[in-house]
């Protein structure tokens, strides 16, 4: 990381209010606030020098930092300053895709269009080890356009068989048992149960992590 890059990230994210690292904010309490927390972006980007970043990594709901979930307008301004700069936003969703938060990618709670995509982990149902990056046709063009190129971006086990045909039994399996759908109602469900005794706990939609010890003591109810 360029010392500038550095300084910008202690100076300017670090002391971001709308979301100071770690911060666990209550549902709501930081919404209208999304502006200046893309403002903030939008500084950093302008003291490194937008030519020189080629891409912004993002977890919709970031999972091992916190299970932090964004306030609703944050992706979308976020999204609108990447591209003013022609910054591509690639979206992490190992953790959160597939269904696991109730549609079948997380970025579609915010109608985001970013333009790369990563999957990995429930694309085997954790059976054999497997990971995806899917690319808008503008990214795909520019990376193999050509044999050169293609080539470059050539990797030893990319496309291995039997990764690739447990990841499309899995997909059928979410298709086919409707897993999507039914992990959005179980999870509307887990709230609606343990939203009066664990509110103070938990925040609206933050259902990746709740034990399971919880969900089994909901679901018997
Ligand atoms: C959000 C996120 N992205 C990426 C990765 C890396 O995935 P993999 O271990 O499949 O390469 C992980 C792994 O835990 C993850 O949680």
């Amino acid at each position: 990381m360029s010392p500038a890059l550095m300084t910008a990230m202690q100076q300017g994210l670090q002391s971001c209010e709308t979301c100071g690292l770690l911060s666990h904010p209550a549902p709501g309490a930081h919404e209208g606030r999304c502006p200046r927390c893309a403002e903030e972006l939008e500084k950093l980007i302008l003291a490194e020098g937008p030519e020189t970043i080629a891409a912004m990594w993002a977890e919709p709901i970031m999972g091992a930092g916190g299970v932090i979930l964004p306030p609703a307008g944050y992706y979308p301004k976020i999204q609108a300053v990447l591209r003013k700069y022609d910054i591509l936003f690639v979206c992490d969703e190992v953790q959160t895709g597939l269904g696991r938060t109730g549609t079948f990618l997380a970025l579609e709670h915010w109608g985001l269009e970013p333009d790369l995509i990563c999957l990995a982990k429930a694309l085997s149902g954790g059976l054999v080890p497997i990971g995806a990056v899917l690319a808008s046709r503008a990214v795909m063009d520019s990376v193999f356009d050509g044999m050169e190129r293609a080539v470059r971006h050539g990797s030893t086990f990319g496309g291995n068989d039997l990764a690739a045909a447990v990841a499309l039994a899995t997909l059928r399996v979410l298709d086919r048992e409707e897993l999507v759908g039914r992990a959005e109602r179980m999870g509307a469900l887990l709230l609606e149960l343990t939203t009066p005794t664990l509110t103070p706990a938990i925040r609206t939609g933050d259902l990746l992590w709740i034990s399971t010890a919880v969900a089994n003591t909901a679901f018997k109810r």
